[in-house]
């Protein structure tokens, strides 16, 4: 009752129903500009992607990445531009998240939206024939015949290429169980370049990341990992920070490839004595367990008394729980949220590279 009296009178303060269409600029707002300056196009590359299912983040070299980055960065510093000229007019996305979502589902029907194409969207298993037991390849093979791509979350590792094999429109892997989820890692390294555009030549002094999880559990961990291999040269050291808890840190080989990547992993579970030399902590919590989740790591938290570096950033693919104070969230550290809008810059695209309408988006400034 106190509560309604309050939303109550809160609805009848007009200043209390105003907004800022602005955020005011107290945490990182990552900027574009520099990336779309300093890479240079190829057409070539970004068509290199047509025709080809996205499953893993090995699938992604330094080069690829870098014009993808840059067109992102190119619809990011001109939406409007973009949404106006519709280059995925007469697209249809197929948008199939069979475990929940809030960040990927939207940000990929977003970015499609705002490139001007159609979407039939799936947000429950039940509702669709594998409730009656149909499986992923007959789905596939249906898709082929409604859509021009499709976006799959699953619990199930295996998913993503049962309904690949069935498939002659591309797939996007938003996340399947455990094992990847690398448009989430394309987000999370392009947030990266635009807080520190050096990195992409290796100019500047390496930097500290420390990753707070378990890599052998963490879709989001494993798929950045991966990518953080391209950039070994501007890392100084990869540190990943745990609760003692886990059995398995990393997966079978998980160690031994990304070292041979060049990466230089060192495996701790003092957090507040390594926060102070950290210039990237990338914090993560949820691990998928078949149809359910887990929370770990429950005394690995970061807040606005943990002894950030002044210059250091946050990022977290959300959602997150009580590992990150909101506290934290109008500081100087928040890249998160950043990293969580351009992810839908990102995944645009990715998206145009895969319908092969680059075409449409190249030289046009
Ligand atoms: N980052 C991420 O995968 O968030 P969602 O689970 O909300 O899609």
């Amino acid at each position: 009752m106190v509560n309604e009296n309050n939303n109550n009178a809160a609805a009848k303060d007009d200043s209390q129903m105003s907004f800022e269409p602005e955020r005011p600029d107290v945490y990182g707002q990552a900027q574009p500009k520099e990336l779309l300056r300093l890479i240079p196009e190829d057409h070539d590359v970004l068509k290199s992607l047509a025709n080809k299912h996205i499953i893993s983040a090995r699938q992604f070299d330094k080069e690829t990445m870098l014009q993808l980055f840059r067109l992102a960065a190119k619809y990011e510093s001109n939406p409007d531009r973009f949404s106006e000229s519709n280059p995925l007019q007469g697209k249809i996305l197929i948008s199939a998240f069979y475990e929940p979502s809030t960040r990927t589902r939207l940000s990929f029907e977003s970015a499609w939206h705002r490139l001007g194409g159609d979407i039939m969207s799936i947000t429950d298993r039940a509702s669709t024939g594998i409730a009656k037991g149909e499986s992923l390849e007959d789905i596939g093979e249906m898709f082929n015949n409604y859509g021009d791509c499709v976006v799959l979350r699953d619990i199930g590792e295996s998913s993503v290429f049962d309904m690949m094999h069935s498939l002659c429109i591309p797939i996007i892997n938003a996340g399947n169980g455990t094992d990847e989820h690398p448009t989430q890692a394309l987000a999370d390294i392009y947030t990266i370049l635009k807080w520190r555009p050096e990195i992409m030549s290796g100019t500047g002094t390496p930097i500290k990341i420390g990753l707070i999880g378990v890599p052998s559990r963490m879709r989001a961990l494993r798929s950045l990992l991966i990518l953080l291999t391209e950039y070994s040269e501007s890392i100084d050291e990869v540190i990943i920070i745990h609760d003692g808890k886990s059995e398995k840190i990393f997966s079978e080989d998980q160690q031994e490839q990304l070292e041979q990547g060049g990466l230089k992993l060192r495996v701790v579970t003092d957090l507040n004595k390594e926060i102070p030399s950290l210039d990237i902590v990338y914090i993560n919590s949820i691990a998928w367990v078949k149809d359910s989740f887990e929370v770990m790591g429950q005394d690995m938290k970061l807040t606005a008394d943990s002894p950030l570096k002044p210059n250091s950033i946050i990022l977290h693919p959300l959602a997150r729980g009580d590992e990150l104070s909101p506290a934290l969230d109008n500081t100087n550290h928040n890249w998160y949220f950043s990293q969580a809008r351009g992810a839908v810059f990102i995944r645009m695209a990715l998206l145009t590279c895969m319908t092969q309408r680059t075409g449409r988006v190249v030289d046009i400034l």
